[in-house]
Formats: structure tokens, sequence, C-alpha cells
């Protein structure tokens, strides 16, 4: 779909979001032919520098974040030349006027907040009093957003003082993810998995987003979150939506996300039982969780486990388990669709016992895989044994599998088209906190320590006893 030619501006331009993910990003929709004709990004940060100044800078983040043979075929030149830098003052009046000349009209406005929630209100209310933002423009903001129900409550009412909710843009990486949109895709493309994508038929659910890094370098921020505000509160739990959710009447931004929103008011609220919190011990050289939060006391998880209950008509009684952790053994990410077992083995009980899961990769090895059970080669009787029906994006659509989009590049294109879909809405971050909030508090409330796990594990042995007691088992974390 084409886009219409922009002035985006990135507040935080400077950043380590904008030279890691944004600007790379834009990049390859540059390399792809996809940055329309006179398109123009404009850093916006509180360093004094000029327009060649910040291209240096950026120059320098591309070199570093996009490995140089998806350099090949694009110069660097073209994309810079299409940037330029104005010095701000996100709290005073620095540079404002500057930015208001700046501005053209007759083309989309877009306004990435790369910035802390703490200056969102400052940003959105410039922008408005200095004419730079109408109501054409879109804003993009960032997680967090907000810390439990109260923060992201005023943020919402902050930012709506100044614009509507249909230029509002909240980014959740997550639903930018190849694997993550074709979920919808094999859902409600196919006549296939609907039908048994209910209770009768799916025993449980898993989903699992293992990551081998620790919390170095950010502690400072990680150790006031943890896993459950940090990952389970957006990231999981969109992808618990998609999952679970009724089909939208039309893949259109309010139909997708009233639907996903009535799955998290059908959470059920999650007994302590079901819990487990885990923080990482020190291994070898690598410093336990304590040591990277440079906090000797640190109650905060690292990695969390789940079993949540979503009461309605299609899942009660179908289990989803989340688990997502730190320094964990490899970094893979997944959802596990868990058939039951068919009602009547006619090979009798010595054909063992089968179960076709789907398995939903999404990194690496972005793809699918439908684990189907067949006769066993050979003229040994009928034994069973399970194949994966494997469709590996990479292997199943060629070199055009392979280079799947980075999340921020479909999201910010997106922002430019205008289409919310893939973006949360304010009411949905808000029931989210509103069913995180009450574990979190409770666990703050008694001081529980989280359970220790050896780095490159798959997280404490509590974590294995929620599946155990169920007479079910976790997937095994491998790429
Ligand atoms: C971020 C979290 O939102 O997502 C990080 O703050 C986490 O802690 C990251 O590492 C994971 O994203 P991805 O795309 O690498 O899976």
């Amino acid at each position: 779909i084409p886009v219409d030619t922009f002035d985006l501006v990135i507040f935080g331009g400077t950043g380590d979001l904008a030279r890691r993910k944004i600007l790379p990003g834009l990049y390859r929709r540059f390399q792809a032919g996809q940055m329309p004709e006179g398109a123009r990004i404009i850093g916006a940060a509180r360093s004094e520098m000029d327009a060649e100044g910040y291209r240096a800078m950026i120059r320098e983040a591309i070199e570093e974040f996009v490995p140089e043979e998806k350099r090949v075929n694009a110069p660097l030149d073209g994309f810079l030349a299409q940037l330029d830098y104005v010095a701000i003052d996100a709290t005073g009046t620095g540079g404002w006027d500057r930015l208001a000349e700046m501005m053209r009209a007759d083309v989309v406005r877009a306004f990435y907040f790369s910035v802390g929630p703490a200056l969102f209100g400052a940003l959105a209310e410039r922008l408005h009093d200095h004419g730079i933002a109408n109501e054409q423009s879109r804003i993009v903001v960032e997680k967090p957003f907000g810390r439990d129900l109260e923060s992201a409550g005023k943020l919402n009412r902050t930012l709506a003082q100044h614009f509507d909710e249909t230029q509002i843009y909240r980014i959740d990486h997550y639903l930018g993810k190849e694997t993550v949109q074709n979920l919808m895709a094999v859902r409600f493309g196919n006549v296939l998995f609907e039908p048994l994508w209910n209770s009768q038929y799916v025993d449980h659910i898993q989903i699992t987003v293992a990551e081998t890094v620790g919390i170095g370098g950010r502690g400072s921020y990680y150790d006031k979150s943890g896993a459950m505000r940090d990952m389970v509160q957006n990231h999981l739990m969109q992808l618990l939506c998609l999952i679970a959710m009724e089909p939208p009447s039309r893949f259109e931004p309010d139909s997708v996300r009233d639907e996903k929103l009535k799955v998290i008011r059908a959470l059920d609220p999650v007994r302590p039982d079901d819990i487990v919190r885990g923080q990482y011990a020190a291994s070898g050289d690598t410093g336990s969780y304590r040591d990277d939060a440079d906090n000797p006391d640190s109650r905060t998880e690292s990695f969390i486990a789940l079993k949540v209950n979503v009461s309605n008509w299609r899942w009660a009684g179908t289990p989803f388990y989340l688990r997502t952790g730190k320094r964990l053994k490899a970094r893979a990410s997944e959802i596990a669709v868990v058939f039951k077992d068919a009602p009547h083995s006619i090979f009798g009980e010595e054909a063992g016992r089968h179960r076709n899961i789907l398995s939903i990769r999404l990194q690496p090895n972005e793809g699918m895989t439908l684990g189907v059970t067949i006769k066993e080669p050979g003229p040994g009787g009928m034994r069973l044994i399970d194949v994966p029906l494997d469709m590996t994006f990479a292997d199943a659509l060629g070199p055009e599998g392979e280079d799947v989009p980075d999340a921020y590049e479909r999201l910010i294109m997106d922002v430019i088209r205008g289409n919310q879909t893939l973006f949360m809405r304010g009411d949905e971050v808000e029931a989210a906190w509103a069913w995180t909030d009450p574990m979190i508090e409770a666990w703050e409330e008694d001081g529980r320590r989280p359970c220790s796990y050896e780095p490159g594990s798959t997280g404490p042995e509590e974590a294995q006893i929620l599946m155990h007691r169920a007479g079910r088992r976790w997937r095994e974390i491998k790429t």
C-alpha cells in the first residue's frame, strides 16, 4: 500500500531507541523503495547540533545496527539527505518556533515521542500551542505506558487534552512482528483451525518469550518494573488476546481492538499459587540479577510464569500458561496450541498417546509447525510417530520469507498510512493494568522473594511444578 509523503519528527531523536530501531527501520523502508518522494525525518533532542551533525550520528548508528550485507544497493547518503534536526527544549520554549517553521503544509505530520512518559504532556501541549500539530497529525508513544492503572489513566487523560484517540498510536512492537500478524491470517484465513479453536479441542496454550540477555545496562529502569510490567502487561497480553479473541467482523482497527479488549476483561484474577516469580542467580563470570540491578535486596522478578484462565464461553476450562524471563537457555519465543487427545485410540494403548500441537514461532526462525501423527514407515505394524508439518517462512517463501521486516519498520509505516489496527487503544492498556495491578500489589505486600534460577536454564524449578501439577509439561526452549 503506497505511503503519502510525510514530516516525521522524532522527539528523543538522538536516544537509544531512535538509533537502534527507529532510524534503522526507516532506512530499511527506504531500501525497499517505500520511502515516498520528499519524505522528511526530523530528529529533535536537547543537544545543540546541525543537520549535518545529526546525519553523521545516524550514519554511525545505521552502520552499527544494520549489518553491512543488508546495506548494499541502497546508498546511505540518499537516506541521510532526508534527515533534518532541530534542538528543542521539551519543557521550555527553545526550538519550538523553528520546528513550527519547518513543518510543511499538505503532508502527513507524525510525532514520535521516543522519550520518557514524564515528557508526554509537555510535548503534546507545545505541539498544540505552537500550532505544529493539526487535526490530521499523529503521535506515536512508546511503552512503558504508565506503571499501573492510575498512571496509565493519567497519561491517557493528558494526551486526550490535545489529541483525539484516532491520532494516538501506542506502540507494542510485538504487534509488528511478522508471525504475530500471521497468527491472525492463519486463524481467520483458513477454515481448518477455527472450528477447533476452543476448549472442546484445545487442552491448553503456552506462550513463551525467553531471552538470553540479562538486564545489564538498564537495571535502574528494570528493577522498578520486573517481568510482569516489562513483558506480561503488554507483549504477552497482546499475544494472548490475538489467540483468544473472537473473529472480528473486519480487519479494521476498532473491530480488532474491541475483540482484544473483551478478552482482557474476561481474564480471571490469577491465584497466588498459579504465579511463579524468579530471579537469575550468579554463574561463573556473570553476575546475578541483584548485581546487575545494583540492588542487593531487590525483590523484582526477571522471570515469571502464570496460569491464566479466560472466563468465557470459548475458553472456560482451557488454561493459558504464560512465561517470560531473562538469562534463559535460548532466545526463543513461541506460542503453542496443544490440542486434546483423540477421544478414543483405535490403535490401542501401545500405539502411545499422541497430540497435535500447533507451534507458532515468533523468533528466531519465524514460522509455524503443526505436529501430526502418522504411521512409522516400515513393515513393523501400526506404530505411530509424530512428525512436523513445517512452515518455516524462510523455507516456504524463499528469500522473501527470510527478509522479514522488523516490527518497527511496519509500525512506523502504519502510522503514516493512518492504520491503527496494530496499536493499542487507551482502554485496552488500562484494562491490562487493571488485571496486573492486584497481582503486583499482592506480592509487594507479602514481600516474598522471587525463586532463584540458574542462568542458561529454563527458569526456576517451581515453574515446572506449576505445569506438572496439572499433568502437563512446558515445551522445550530452543532455537
Ligand atoms: C522490550 C522489553 O519491550 O522488549 C525488553 O522492555 C525486552 O526487556 C524486549 O528485551 C524484547 O523484544 P524482542 O523484540 O527482542 O523480543
